[in-house]
C-alpha cells in the first residue's frame, strides 16, 4: 500500500494549552482525551498554518482572537509559539516551520521561519530558507528572493516559486471540518469550489463536483450513507436557480417509489455523515499525485453506535488516498480503528492548577491490554484507562527546527 501520508510529523510549542509536543502521524490518527485536553487545539495548530497561509497570518491570528488567546497562557509568560511539520509530497519530502513572537509594543513578528525540500531519499535539502524577523539568514532560491515582512509568512511571498509552490499547495490546501447540520440544511448559493467547507454549508456544490468528474466515487458515498442512514438510497445537489440544495431519496415503507427529501427535512445524523463522507472523497481519483489531509471534529457525533464500523469502513477506504486526523470521544470507533492510529491527549491536575497537554500514543500498557485481547481500546477509554506514552519532551530539550 502506498503510503499516503502528507504530515508525517507535527511539533507544536506554546501553542493554546500544548506546551510542547512531538507526534508523528499515522495514515489514519485518532485523538481521545478529556474534554478541554487539547484535542481540538491540535487541529487548530495545523489548521493555523493551512489558515495562514491560505488567506494571511494576520487573518488567521484574528480569527482566533489574536496572538494572547493562541500563545501559551501560563505562570511563565511565553511570549512565542511555534508549528513545525514534515511533510511528505511523494516525490519530495521536507519540512516547514514557524516561531511568532509577541511583540511589547503589541502585535507579532515572525521571529524564524524555514523551509527545506528535499528529492525522495535525499540526504541533503535540494531547496531551502531560512529568514528571522524580516530578514533573510540563508537560502538557496533560484530567483532574487522577495521582500520579506517580519508579520508576514515567507511561504506565501515563495509561492510562485515552482520549488516551493507544491509546498505551499500542499500545507494551504489542508481541510478542517466541524459540520454544522443547520448551516448545510440552509439553501446556499452555487459555489465554484471544490473544496468542501468547514461546516459543511457548500455539500450540494463538492457532491455535484464529485458526481460529475467521479460518479464512482458519488456511489460509494451513497453506499457508506446508506448503510449508516437505512433507506437512503441516493443523495444529489438540487438546483434552484442560483440557489442549491441537497435532495435525497429514501425509501418509506408502502411507498412505490422513493420519497424525495430536501436537506431541510434530513435529521442531523444524516447530514453531519454526508458531510463526513463528502469530505473524505473529495479528494479521491483527482489527477494530480499530492497527498492529501484533512482534520474531523468528533465525526461520530449524532451518529448510532452500530454505525461506527460503516464509518470506520468509510475511512479506511478514504485513507487510500488522503490522510485524515480526526478527534472523538467514540469507544465505538475506537474498537474498529488501528491501535496505532490512537493518540491521547492529557493534561492532569497538580498542586491547584492544569499541567500543559501531553499528546502521544498509547504506551505500553494500554497496547498490552490490548495486544493480548484483554480490552479492546474502547473498553479501556470508557473506564478513562487510555493514556500516551511517557515522553521527557520539554520546551527547554524540544530541538524545534533540528531533528
Ligand atoms: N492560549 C491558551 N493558553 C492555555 N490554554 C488554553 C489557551 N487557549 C485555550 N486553552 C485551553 O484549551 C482548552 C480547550 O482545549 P480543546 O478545545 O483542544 O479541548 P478538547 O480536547 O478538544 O476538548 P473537547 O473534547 O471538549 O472538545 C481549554 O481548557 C482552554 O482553557
Ligand atoms: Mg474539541
Amino acid at each position: 500500500m502506498n503510503d499516503r501520508r502528507l504530515i508525517k510529523r507535527v511539533r507544536l510549542q506554546n501553542y493554546k494549552n500544548i506546551a510542547a509536543c512531538d507526534v508523528v502521524l499515522e495514515r489514519i490518527a485518532v485523538i481521545v482525551g478529556h474534554n478541554g485536553s487539547g484535542k481540538s487545539n491540535f487541529l487548530d495548530g495545523l489548521r493555523f498554518v493551512a489558515d495562514s497561509l491560505r488567506s494571511s497570518l494576520d487573518h488567521a491570528m484574528r480569527e482566533r482572537g489574536g496572538i494572547d488567546a493562541v500563545r501559551r497562557k501560563s505562570s511563565g509568560h511565553p511570549t512565542h509559539f511555534g508549528i513545525c511539520i514534515d511533510f511528505d509530497l511523494g516525490e519530495i519530502t521536507g519540512r516547514y516551520g514557524f516561531l511568532i513572537a509577541a511583540l511589547r509594543r503589541g502585535g507579532y513578528e515572525v521571529q524564524k521561519e524555514e523551509c527545506a525540500v528535499a528529492k525522495k531519499d535525499a540526504i541533503f535539502p535540494s531547496h531551502y530558507y531560512v529568514v528571522e524577523r524580516g530578514r533573510y539568514i540563508e537560502g538557496n532560491l533560484k530567483s532574487s528572493p522577495p521582500t520579506i515582512m517580519s508579520d508576514r509568512l515567507y511561504l506565501v511571498a515563495l509561492s510562485g516559486f515552482e520549488e516551493f509552490r507544491p509546498v505551499y499547495d500542499a500545507l494551504s490546501t489542508m481541510g478542517f471540518y466541524h459540520f454544522n447540520p443547520d448551516a448545510i440544511r440552509k439553501i446556499e448559493p452555487v459555489d465554484p469550489g471544490d473544496i468542501l467547507q468547514r461546516d459543511g454549508k457548500n455539500l450540494p456544490s463538492v457532491l455535484h463536483h464529485i458526481e460529475k468528474n467521479h460518479p464512482d466515487f458519488k456511489h460509494r458515498i451513497e453506499q457508506y450513507l446508506e448503510s449508516i442512514t437505512p433507506g437512503i438510497t441516493s443523495v444529489k445537489r438540487h438546483s434552484l436557480g442560483s440557489m442549491e440544495t441537497l435532495e435525497f431519496r429514501q425509501r418509506v415503507q408502502g411507498a412505490k417509489h422513493p420519497w424525495k427529501f430536501e436537506a431541510g427535512s434530513m435529521s442531523d445524523g444524516t447530514l453531519r455523515a454526508l458531510g463526513v463522507l463528502v469530505a473524505l472523497f473529495q479528494g479521491a481519483g483527482k489527477s494530480d499525485s499530492t497527498n492529501r489531509f484533512i482534520g474531523i471534529e468528533e465525526p461520530e457525533i449524532a451518529l448510532h453506535p452500530a454505525a461506527a464500523r460503516s464509518l470506520v469502513d468509510a475511512i479506511e477506504d478514504a485513507s487510500e488516498h488522503t490522510q485524515i486526523l480526526m478527534t472523538s470521544h467514540s469507544p465505538d470507533l475506537l474498537e474498529y480503528v488501528p491501535e496505532d492510529s490512537i493518540l491521547v491527549a492529557i493534561s492532569s491536575e497538580g498542586e491547584g492548577s492544569v499541567e500543559p497537554t501531553r499528546i502521544g500514543p498509547l504506551d505500553v500498557n494500554s497496547l498490552g491490554a490490548i495486544k493480548e485481547h484483554l480490552y479492546h481500546a474502547g473498553e479501556l477509554l470508557r473506564m478513562n484507562q487510555l493514556f500516551p506514552e511517557k515522553s521527557d519532551l520539554s520546551m527547554k530539550k524540544m530541538d524545534f527546527f533540528g531533528s
